[in-house]
Protein backbone atom coordinates (compact mmCIF):
# COMPACT_ATOMS: atom_id res chain seq x y z
CA UNK A 1 0.00 0.00 0.00
CA UNK A 2 1.39 3.62 -0.84
CA UNK A 3 1.35 4.89 2.54
CA UNK A 4 3.56 2.03 4.08
CA UNK A 5 7.07 2.49 5.04
CA UNK A 6 9.44 1.67 1.52
CA UNK A 7 12.26 0.32 2.15
CA UNK A 8 14.47 3.73 1.66
CA UNK A 9 16.93 3.81 4.19
CA UNK A 10 16.75 7.54 4.37
CA UNK A 11 13.88 8.29 6.66
CA UNK A 12 13.48 12.16 5.54
CA UNK A 13 15.17 13.62 2.65
CA UNK A 14 14.30 17.49 1.64
CA UNK A 15 16.10 18.88 -1.05
CA UNK A 16 16.72 22.57 -2.29
CA UNK A 17 12.96 22.63 -0.23
CA UNK A 18 12.06 26.27 -0.59
CA UNK A 19 8.37 27.49 1.48
CA UNK A 20 7.02 30.92 0.94
CA UNK A 21 3.81 31.74 2.15
CA UNK A 22 1.39 34.69 1.03
CA UNK A 23 0.33 37.00 3.78
CA UNK A 24 -1.34 40.43 3.90
CA UNK A 25 1.65 41.87 4.48
CA UNK A 26 3.22 40.40 1.31
CA UNK A 27 4.84 36.80 0.41
CA UNK A 28 7.37 35.25 3.04
CA UNK A 29 10.05 33.43 2.18
CA UNK A 30 10.24 30.67 5.42
CA UNK A 31 12.29 28.03 4.03
CA UNK A 32 15.04 28.98 1.44
CA UNK A 33 16.45 26.13 -0.17
CA UNK A 34 17.15 23.28 2.67
CA UNK A 35 18.84 20.26 1.98
CA UNK A 36 18.54 17.70 4.83
CA UNK A 37 19.15 14.00 4.51
CA UNK A 38 18.46 11.83 8.00
CA UNK A 39 18.76 8.13 7.77
CA UNK A 40 16.88 5.45 9.51
CA UNK A 41 17.61 5.28 13.19
CA UNK A 42 19.16 8.45 13.42
CA UNK A 43 18.53 11.30 16.06
CA UNK A 44 18.85 14.38 14.77
CA UNK A 45 18.62 17.40 16.85
CA UNK A 46 16.79 20.62 15.20
CA UNK A 47 18.23 24.04 16.84
CA UNK A 48 18.38 27.82 15.67
CA UNK A 49 17.13 31.26 16.73
CA UNK A 50 13.25 32.01 17.14
CA UNK A 51 11.79 32.24 13.42
CA UNK A 52 14.44 30.81 11.90
CA UNK A 53 11.87 27.95 10.08
CA UNK A 54 12.49 25.31 12.55
CA UNK A 55 8.74 24.30 13.18
CA UNK A 56 7.91 25.28 9.82
CA UNK A 57 10.36 22.43 8.38
CA UNK A 58 8.61 19.67 10.69
CA UNK A 59 5.62 20.57 9.13
CA UNK A 60 6.79 20.31 5.83
CA UNK A 61 8.00 16.85 7.07
CA UNK A 62 5.00 15.93 8.26
CA UNK A 63 3.34 16.91 4.93
CA UNK A 64 0.52 19.28 7.08
CA UNK A 65 2.54 22.00 4.12
CA UNK A 66 3.26 21.55 1.43
CA UNK A 67 6.96 22.91 -0.22
CA UNK A 68 6.66 25.19 -2.75
CA UNK A 69 9.64 23.92 -4.61
CA UNK A 70 12.35 21.17 -4.25
CA UNK A 71 11.57 17.55 -3.12
CA UNK A 72 10.38 16.14 0.26
CA UNK A 73 10.87 12.17 1.09
CA UNK A 74 9.67 10.98 4.26
CA UNK A 75 9.95 7.14 4.88
CA UNK A 76 10.98 7.32 1.15
CA UNK A 77 8.06 8.73 -0.17
CA UNK A 78 7.68 11.80 -2.62
CA UNK A 79 5.10 13.37 -0.37
CA UNK A 80 4.28 15.43 -3.74
CA UNK A 81 2.85 12.61 -4.92
CA UNK A 82 0.25 11.60 -2.14
CA UNK A 83 -3.08 12.96 -1.89
CA UNK A 84 -4.69 14.41 1.14
CA UNK A 85 -6.46 12.06 2.18
CA UNK A 86 -2.91 9.98 1.75
CA UNK A 87 -0.91 12.22 4.01
CA UNK A 88 -3.24 11.41 6.45
CA UNK A 89 -2.83 7.67 6.63
CA UNK A 90 0.89 8.01 5.48
CA UNK A 91 0.78 10.23 8.96
CA UNK A 92 -1.10 7.49 10.92
CA UNK A 93 0.88 4.60 10.05
CA UNK A 94 4.12 6.08 10.17
CA UNK A 95 5.07 9.29 11.83
CA UNK A 96 4.26 10.99 15.93
CA UNK A 97 4.31 14.08 16.41
CA UNK A 98 4.85 16.65 19.09
CA UNK A 99 3.24 20.06 18.14
CA UNK A 100 5.11 23.11 19.65
CA UNK A 101 1.30 24.25 20.86
CA UNK A 102 0.32 20.62 21.54
CA UNK A 103 -2.70 20.77 19.24
CA UNK A 104 -4.65 18.35 21.92
CA UNK A 105 -8.45 18.06 21.01
CA UNK A 106 -10.33 20.41 23.61
CA UNK A 107 -12.99 18.12 23.97
CA UNK A 108 -11.43 14.87 24.99
CA UNK A 109 -9.93 13.87 28.31
CA UNK A 110 -6.30 12.94 28.54
CA UNK A 111 -6.98 9.19 28.14
CA UNK A 112 -9.25 9.66 24.73
CA UNK A 113 -6.53 12.17 23.55
CA UNK A 114 -3.66 9.79 23.88
CA UNK A 115 -5.75 6.53 22.72
CA UNK A 116 -7.39 8.25 19.45
CA UNK A 117 -4.26 7.34 17.43
CA UNK A 118 -4.16 3.70 18.02
CA UNK A 119 -8.50 3.98 17.83
CA UNK A 120 -7.48 4.89 14.29
CA UNK A 121 -4.91 1.73 13.88
CA UNK A 122 -5.54 -0.64 11.02
CA UNK A 123 -4.94 -3.40 13.37
CA UNK A 124 -8.25 -4.23 15.40
CA UNK A 125 -5.58 -5.83 18.22
CA UNK A 126 -4.22 -2.21 18.44
CA UNK A 127 -7.74 -1.01 18.03
CA UNK A 128 -8.93 -3.22 20.95
CA UNK A 129 -6.37 -1.99 23.44
CA UNK A 130 -6.27 1.15 23.15
CA UNK A 131 -7.38 2.23 26.11
CA UNK A 132 -5.08 0.16 28.17
CA UNK A 133 -2.36 0.99 26.32
CA UNK A 134 -3.18 5.07 26.63
CA UNK A 135 -3.17 4.75 30.17
CA UNK A 136 0.39 3.04 30.54
CA UNK A 137 1.64 5.85 28.50
CA UNK A 138 -0.11 8.23 30.57
CA UNK A 139 1.45 7.08 33.94
CA UNK A 140 5.07 6.69 32.28
CA UNK A 141 4.78 10.38 31.62
CA UNK A 142 3.76 10.87 34.96
CA UNK A 143 0.32 11.63 34.58
CA UNK A 144 -1.49 8.50 35.95
CA UNK A 145 -3.68 10.39 38.46
CA UNK A 146 -4.70 13.06 35.26
CA UNK A 147 -6.12 10.34 32.94
CA UNK A 148 -9.59 11.67 33.24
CA UNK A 149 -8.50 15.71 32.67
CA UNK A 150 -9.49 17.68 30.01
CA UNK A 151 -7.15 20.18 28.12
CA UNK A 152 -7.79 22.65 29.81
CA UNK A 153 -8.18 21.50 33.38
CA UNK A 154 -4.21 20.52 33.13
CA UNK A 155 -1.03 22.65 33.04
CA UNK A 156 0.97 23.36 30.01
CA UNK A 157 3.71 21.05 30.94
CA UNK A 158 1.19 18.49 31.80
CA UNK A 159 -0.67 19.42 28.31
CA UNK A 160 3.06 18.90 26.53
CA UNK A 161 3.37 15.44 28.28
CA UNK A 162 0.01 14.16 27.43
CA UNK A 163 0.92 15.22 23.58
CA UNK A 164 4.35 12.98 24.03
CA UNK A 165 2.79 10.34 24.89
CA UNK A 166 -0.11 10.60 22.11
CA UNK A 167 2.99 11.02 19.98
CA UNK A 168 4.84 7.95 21.78
CA UNK A 169 1.55 5.17 21.85
CA UNK A 170 1.93 3.85 18.49
CA UNK A 171 6.28 3.18 18.77
CA UNK A 172 6.26 5.35 15.21
CA UNK A 173 8.98 4.76 12.79
CA UNK A 174 9.19 8.25 13.17
CA UNK A 175 8.74 11.03 15.56
CA UNK A 176 9.32 14.48 14.98
CA UNK A 177 9.03 16.66 18.46
CA UNK A 178 9.05 20.22 18.48
CA UNK A 179 10.40 21.23 21.67
CA UNK A 180 8.69 18.66 23.52
CA UNK A 181 10.14 19.78 26.56
CA UNK A 182 9.63 23.60 26.10
CA UNK A 183 7.13 24.19 29.44
CA UNK A 184 8.52 21.33 31.81
CA UNK A 185 10.74 22.06 34.72
CA UNK A 186 14.38 20.38 34.43
CA UNK A 187 13.88 16.82 36.35
CA UNK A 188 9.92 16.70 34.01
CA UNK A 189 12.34 17.05 30.91
CA UNK A 190 14.72 14.92 32.15
CA UNK A 191 11.73 12.08 32.38
CA UNK A 192 10.52 13.00 28.75
CA UNK A 193 14.70 13.03 27.55
CA UNK A 194 14.99 9.80 28.72
CA UNK A 195 11.48 8.00 27.60
CA UNK A 196 12.18 9.63 23.60
CA UNK A 197 15.65 8.23 23.35
CA UNK A 198 14.18 4.69 25.79
CA UNK A 199 12.10 4.76 22.34
CA UNK A 200 14.94 5.11 19.58
CA UNK A 201 16.74 2.61 21.06
CA UNK A 202 14.12 -0.25 21.70
CA UNK A 203 11.71 0.47 18.35
CA UNK A 204 14.94 2.39 16.48
CA UNK A 205 12.54 5.37 16.01
CA UNK A 206 14.03 7.99 13.60
CA UNK A 207 13.55 11.09 15.61
CA UNK A 208 13.99 14.93 14.93
CA UNK A 209 13.98 16.97 18.29
CA UNK A 210 13.41 20.61 17.35
CA UNK A 211 15.00 22.16 20.71
CA UNK A 212 16.68 25.43 22.08
CA UNK A 213 18.28 22.66 24.98
CA UNK A 214 21.21 22.19 24.43
CA UNK A 215 21.46 19.38 26.54
CA UNK A 216 18.73 17.21 24.82
CA UNK A 217 19.88 18.62 21.29
CA UNK A 218 23.80 17.10 22.12
CA UNK A 219 22.00 13.88 22.94
CA UNK A 220 21.26 13.55 19.53
CA UNK A 221 23.35 11.51 16.83
CA UNK A 222 23.59 15.13 14.80
CA UNK A 223 22.95 18.74 15.39
CA UNK A 224 21.89 20.78 12.33
CA UNK A 225 21.35 24.35 13.02
CA UNK A 226 18.37 26.23 10.70
CA UNK A 227 18.12 30.02 10.50
CA UNK A 228 16.82 32.69 8.49
CA UNK A 229 15.17 29.33 6.53
CA UNK A 230 18.49 27.64 5.84
CA UNK A 231 20.97 25.18 7.41
CA UNK A 232 24.07 27.28 8.50
CA UNK A 233 25.37 24.61 11.08
CA UNK A 234 25.82 20.90 11.19
CA UNK A 235 27.63 18.80 13.47
CA UNK A 236 28.04 15.40 14.96
CA UNK A 237 26.30 15.43 18.75
CA UNK A 238 27.28 13.09 21.26
CA UNK A 239 24.74 10.34 21.05
CA UNK A 240 21.67 8.87 23.21
CA UNK A 241 24.03 8.11 25.40
CA UNK A 242 25.82 11.74 26.14
N1 LIG B 1 1.25 31.31 8.15
C1 LIG B 1 2.30 32.13 8.11
N2 LIG B 1 2.28 33.24 7.32
C2 LIG B 1 3.35 34.05 7.26
N3 LIG B 1 4.49 33.86 7.96
C3 LIG B 1 4.56 32.78 8.75
C4 LIG B 1 3.48 31.86 8.88
N4 LIG B 1 3.85 30.87 9.73
C5 LIG B 1 5.11 31.18 10.14
N5 LIG B 1 5.53 32.32 9.56
C6 LIG B 1 6.85 32.96 9.72
O1 LIG B 1 7.83 31.99 9.37
C7 LIG B 1 9.00 32.13 10.15
C8 LIG B 1 9.42 30.78 10.70
O2 LIG B 1 8.48 30.35 11.66
P1 LIG B 1 8.68 29.01 12.49
O3 LIG B 1 7.49 28.86 13.35
O4 LIG B 1 8.99 27.90 11.56
O5 LIG B 1 9.98 29.37 13.36
P2 LIG B 1 10.70 28.54 14.51
O6 LIG B 1 12.12 28.37 14.09
O7 LIG B 1 9.93 27.31 14.81
O8 LIG B 1 10.65 29.56 15.75
P3 LIG B 1 10.46 29.29 17.33
O9 LIG B 1 11.81 28.86 17.84
O10 LIG B 1 10.06 30.64 17.84
O11 LIG B 1 9.42 28.27 17.53
C9 LIG B 1 8.66 33.17 11.20
O12 LIG B 1 9.29 34.39 10.84
C10 LIG B 1 7.16 33.30 11.15
O13 LIG B 1 6.74 34.59 11.48
MG1 LIG C 1 8.83 26.74 16.41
Amino acid sequence: MITKLSDDLSAMSLDGVHLTLTSEAGDVNILRGVDLSVTSGEAVGIVGPSGGGKSTMMMVIAGLERASSGTVKTAGIDLARLTEDELALFRRDNIGIVFQDFHLFPTMTALENVAMPLELAESPDVRNNAFDRAKEQLFSVGLGDRILHYPSQLSGGEQQRVAVARAFVSSPKILLADEPTGNLDGETGKIIVDLLFDLHERVGTTMLLISHDQTLATRCDRVVTLADGRIVDEHLGEGPGG
